[in-house]
């Protein structure tokens, strides 16, 4: 088996930048794009076996994009949890 070490270049202090930033023009191109490509993403996820009752992880979640997709497919009984770097990301998902 291969272990490999994560690079040690970030801190607590110094945590990761996302390249495309979480400016209000960000998060609105997020929301258009989730409008635009969301009936795709719902294809895909309905090919992904969610069932009522599972627990899904979207990591980076963003403000809006697919978590709803997965939270509509878990329920009754599941669970959808988003992570994101960006906590107001975290809030307004
Ligand atoms: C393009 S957005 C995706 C939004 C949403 N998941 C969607 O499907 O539209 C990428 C998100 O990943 C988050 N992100 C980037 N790097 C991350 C990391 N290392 N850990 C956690 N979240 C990260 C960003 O803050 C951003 O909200």
């Amino acid at each position: 088996m291969l272990e490999r070490e994560a690079p040690d270049d970030t801190t607590a202090e110094d945590p990761p930048v996302y390249t495309l930033g979480s400016d209000p023009a960000e998060r609105d191109r997020l929301r258009r794009q989730s409008q635009e490509l969301g009936h795709h993403a719902a294809a895909l996820m309905d090919h992904a076996g969610l069932k009522p009752g599972h627990e899904a992880i979207d990591l980076g979640c963003g403000p809006v994009g697919v978590i709803e997709l997965l939270a509509e497919r878990v329920a009754p009984g599941g669970r959808a949890i988003g992570l994101d770097a960006n906590a107001d990301h975290c809030a307004l998902a």
